[in-house]
């Protein structure tokens, strides 16, 4: 059962130092948005989610909304109330506890917010010890109970020496929220209105404030686009050592990317330089050195070196060689072995691909598809323009190009006869011989 708790994401922000076009927080990692990684592990713990926006909030509500149901938004009044207390100005919580995160930390993990929900206290806040604390609030801790909480630009010369500094992520009482972000001010360095400031103000009225030290790692925040392939890295790292837990060899896992929502079942190989994204699901199935997949169904087949299967591939049972580009097609009991792309196609058992065969999907104007049955033998270097439809146990010579249905048991060719004009050769360069 999900415990009663309203969870409320910062994401009004403006990014600057991301030095780019979109939001902050629609930056992906593993192939999804900072923002999308911080609502999963929120929707493990609560129904009741709000972001609030500000910058680019249209393309944040736009985003949002396609990939989740019900999730409210907030908008920030970031002229008259900017900063992290300015943020929550607007908020009704309809639950006790109300879990404050950012949106630009990727990493946090629902088992670690849940911790924030074990204290008996009116605040639990987020902390961790750097020996090279800039940039943080520093945290004032007296034994054991946390007194106040100072920004960077506002400390003093002995405040800086503290190395206790927020994490940023906070739990509160409704009541505390209620109570005390009305009554926050923007005196300070950035005139800005401080969430922080709340725990003074509550420490003022004899609040209980926990620390909760937490994993470095886990709570880093995303502020440039360094900072996003650290997250990045650290995010891959986890993927790839679960589904190494789960039985799938990797060959120099450094080297491969996949992507969070890809699943592999059974004994799996993925060898090095390979990139795995979307919801690729590969069973029973070896990936060789530098292929990439997308989107796709592999299940005891082989693929690569160096293929490319698109989205919407579907391959049981079946060899994808060197350079063999795949896209939008079902191969079961196929041999394709050398470069060739099959796109919109359907190729059924025991037919073998030569290399360099073409499907000719596209007129340039609409895309076409091919059927090609079973025990066909389609010879190197034929074109084959769709849409067509090939029977079983049918022979394409090399070097063809079909223009029309092919019957079964047939065989087909297209060729201009061979010419040998002997001894010609010597008669172009003018040597005598
Ligand atoms: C904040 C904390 C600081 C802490 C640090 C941890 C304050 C005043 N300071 O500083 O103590 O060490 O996080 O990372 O809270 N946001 C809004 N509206 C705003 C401003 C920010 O929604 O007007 C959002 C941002 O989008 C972001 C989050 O709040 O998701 C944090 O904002 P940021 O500017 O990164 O805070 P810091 O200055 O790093
Ligand atoms: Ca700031």
């Amino acid at each position: 059962m999900k415990p009663n708790l309203s969870i409320i994401i910062l994401a009004a922000g403006k990014g600057t130092r991301m030095k780019s076009q979109t939001a902050k927080i629609l930056h992906s990692l593993c192939g999804k948005p900072m923002i999308a990684h911080i609502i999963e592990e929120s929707l493990k713990l609560s129904d009741d989610i709000s972001v609030v926006v500000a910058h680019q909030s249209e393309d944040v509500i736009e985003y949002v909304n396609s990939q989740f149901k019900n999730i409210k938004f907030i908008t920030q009044d970031l002229e008259n109330f900017p900063g992290t207390g300015g943020a929550l100005k607007n908020v009704t919580c309809s639950s006790k506890k109300v879990l404050v995160l950012n949106g630009d930390m990727p990493l946090v993990k629902a088992e670690e917010l849940e911790k924030f929900l074990g204290f008996e206290s009116d605040i639990v806040m987020s902390i961790f010890n750097l020996e090279e604390p800039t940039g943080y609030g520093r945290v004032k801790i007296e034994n054991g109970d946390v007194q106040y909480i100072v920004e960077q630009k506002d400390a003093s010369d002995e405040e800086l020496q503290i190395q206790s500094v927020n994490a940023g992520i906070y739990c509160f009482t409704q009541e505390i929220l209620e109570t005390f972000i009305p009554l926050l001010s923007n005196n300070n360095a950035q005139h800005e209105y401080y969430l922080t400031d709340v725990v003074a103000l509550a420490k003022d009225s004899g609040k209980k404030i926990s620390p909760l030290e937490v994993s470095q790692e886990s709570f880093k925040g995303v502020n440039s686009k360094k900072d996003l392939s650290d997250c990045e890295v650290i995010m891959l790292d986890r993927i790839k050592t679960h589904w190494m837990a789960q039985g799938v060899k990797m060959e120099l896992p450094s080297t491969i990317y996949i992507e969070k929502d890809v699943v592999f079942e059974d004994e799996c190989v993925v060898e090095q330089g390979v990139k795995i994204t979307g919801k690729t699901h590969i069973k029973a199935s070896h990936v060789k050195a530098h292929s990439i997949v997308e989107d796709s169904f592999v299940s005891h087949s082989d693929v690569g070196p160096l293929a490319h299967l698109r989205p919407n591939s579907n391959i049981t049972s079946t060899h994808i060689g060197n350079f063999v580009e795949v896209k939008k097609s079902t191969l079961k009991g196929v041999k394709a072995g050398h470069l060739s792309y099959i796109g919109d196609s359907i190729v059924d058992e025991g037919t073998n691909i030569g290399a360099g065969v073409i499907t000719c999907n596209y007129d340039g104007k609409k895309k076409y598809q091919t059927i090609i049955g079973k025990n066909v033998f389609v010879g190197s270097d034929s074109q084959l323009i769709a849409p067509i439809n090939i029977e079983d146990d049918v022979i394409v010579a090399a070097g063809s190009t079909l223009t029309k249905n092919v019957k079964e048991g047939s065989l087909v060719l297209t060729r201009a006869p061979l010419k040998v004009l002997e001894g010609y050769f010597y008669k172009f360069f003018g040597i005598k011989k």
